[in-house]
């Protein structure tokens, strides 16, 4: 059985003392809630922050993580942060081809393929968005959208690779309040691990998250999904109440 990811995106906020808070009312509310056995959690926060938030995780069962990260090694590659910075930070995960980097960043299939790479060649868990827009989903693309997505990805890897976190973020879904149905999440989430199949032996063992505008209300039908193994949660991952809600709902 798949244990469940479930990861917070924050995105471009916090500061330090927010960020203190937050993992204060998390520290408190995880005791609340008195589960002993978790689901897999992680936040992924702001480059700056990862330092900070590093130790402040240190007395709580969350995992660092960054949101998106360099394929270069090192060299002159001015505001990038690379892969050997994240784990000297102790980073654990890293988000690669958000389609807020897709979009604003130009980020093409072939960077992320190539990000995704290098980030296999570590410890640190990548975890790879895609997602297809309203507009390729009106118009019936979006099994080829993410079927394609996908490829550029799996394609780069060797072969049966295992370790690789997928996020299925519907782009429309996103920060809109909008949220895939159950339906339309699991004939996605169940297309891509039959695409996933194709390339590695471990497609049955790997976590496929769900992301776009997933919250403490509507979390617990989304996480229960046969092919639903988590969730990337951006908003709601912010109000650390709501995010341990998200947590209780994965169970275990
Ligand atoms: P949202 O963001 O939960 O605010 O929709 C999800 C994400 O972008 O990862």
């Amino acid at each position: 059985m798949r244990k469940k990811l479930i990861a917070g995106n924050w995105k471009m906020n916090g500061s330090q003392s927010f960020n203190s808070d937050w993992v204060k009312v998390i520290q408190g509310a995880l005791s609340d809630l008195g589960m002993k056995h978790l689901p897999d959690t992680m936040v992924c926060v702001p480059s700056p922050y990862l330092s900070q938030m590093g130790a402040l995780l240190q007395s709580c069962p969350i995992a660092l993580g960054a949101q998106d990260v360099s394929a270069h090694p090192k060299g002159a590659y001015t505001g990038e942060v690379s892969l050997s910075m994240l784990e000297d930070l102790g980073a654990e995960g890293v988000i690669i081809g958000h389609s807020e980097r897709r979009a604003y960043h130009f980020e093409s299939d072939l960077t992320v393929a190539q990000k995704v790479k290098a980030t296999m060649a570590t410890k640190i868990t990548p975890i790879v968005c895609f997602g297809e827009t309203q507009e390729q989903r009106q118009s019936g693309q979006t099994q080829s959208v993410i079927a394609a997505q996908l490829k550029a990805v799996t394609d780069v890897l060797a072969p049966d690779f295992d370790r690789l976190v997928i996020a299925y973020e519907p782009v429309w879904a996103i920060g809109t309040g909008l949220t895939a149905t159950p339906e339309q999440a699991q004939e996605v989430h169940a297309f891509i691990r039959a695409q996933l199949s194709a390339k590695t032996c471990h497609a049955n063992a790997l976590k496929i998250l769900y992301g776009g505008s997933m919250n403490a209300q509507n979390a617990a039908a989304l996480l229960s999904l046969p092919d639903v193994d988590g969730g990337l949660i951006g908003g709601a991952s912010l109000v650390a109440q709501d995010f341990v809600k998200i947590i209780a709902s994965a169970g275990v």
